[in-house]
């Protein structure tokens, strides 16, 4: 049977993070888009991201989009990792025949929302120093005053499906006192996996500062540039998920199970 249109709108989208940060923007991609069919990977082998270099990152990315084409055939690949997103996407966008959605913190939407003039970000160390966010910060927040600290080891607690408790709450202090003792009433939260420390965050900061994270506005922009390539698919039908890990798949099942609060069973790949 050739292969038409509507069938080709089957093909599931790719979606990738160093870990089960990324499975953030999976809930908003699947509550925006719930007939689409999802592939996700974590790339645990190389967690953390955020403090690797440039040329390291950009190797893997494309490894990922290889693996994405070669054995899901996919549509369209969500980069649902704001260091992979800041460091590698023009090469990916230059490699990649398929349409790409990046994730950035979401500075912008921060800015417009500030009543105080001031907001904060907090991402992964590398991406704390990268250009593009200091891009964003300059192209958005022209009279605004942007407090942006790098975290290290947070992305880890989540890793290991620790949310809270005396561990994370001592080490959330640490980045966020300064923070907190500001005029800012916005945090960006820079990093996919911090949404699901959104609870914890919000019991040191009180409700004062309002949190901002990236994966509504990621999901719309995935829907909107399925609209504009036609490639939406029949909502006739619920879609599916996929879930493989080049680390440990037990891990990654165990966690992403606590996470997405519903079994997951995901299986290793070699990449
Ligand atoms: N979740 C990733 C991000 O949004 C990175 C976490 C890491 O591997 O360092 O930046």
């Amino acid at each position: 049977m050739a292969t038409t249109k509507k069938n080709k709108n089957y093909r599931p989208i790719g979606v990738f993070d160093s870990g089960v940060g990324g499975l953030s923007v999976l809930l908003e991609l699947k509550r925006v888009l719930p007939h689409e069919n999802f592939v996700f990977l974590a790339d645990q082998m190389y967690v953390p991201y955020g403090e690797k270099s440039k040329s390291v990152l950009v190797k893997r990315v494309y490894k990922i989009a290889d693996y994405f084409q070669k054995y899901h055939n996919i549509k369209m690949m969500v980069v649902a990792c704001n260091t992979a997103t800041v460091y590698t996407i023009g090469e990916l966008r230059a490699k990649c025949s398929f349409p790409i959605v990046a994730t950035v913190p979401a500075i912008k939407p921060a800015a417009q929302k500030t009543k105080s003039g001031t907001i904060a970000v907090i991402s992964t160390p590398v991406t704390a120093k990268s250009q593009a966010l200091k891009d964003l910060i300059k192209n958005n927040c022209k009279n605004i005053n942007v407090l942006n600290v790098g975290c290290s080891h947070l992305e880890n607690l989540v890793e290991q499906g620790i949310l809270n408790g005396d561990y994370v709450n001592n080490l959330l202090l640490k980045y966020l006192e300064g923070i907190k003792d500001s005029d800012a009433d916005c945090l960006v939260l820079g990093c996919t996996h911090y949404p699901f420390l959104k609870k914890s965050i919000g019991k040191i900061l009180g409700s004062r500062i309002q949190i901002v994270d990236s994966g509504e506005a990621v999901a719309k922009q995935t829907r909107s540039l399925l609209l504009t390539n036609k490639m939406k698919k029949n909502p006739r039908s619920r879609g599916a998920n996929l879930y493989f890990t080049t680390g440990d798949s037990a891990q990654f099942s165990k966690v992403a199970s606590k996470l997405l609060k519903k079994k997951v069973k995901a299986k290793k790949v070699k990449i």
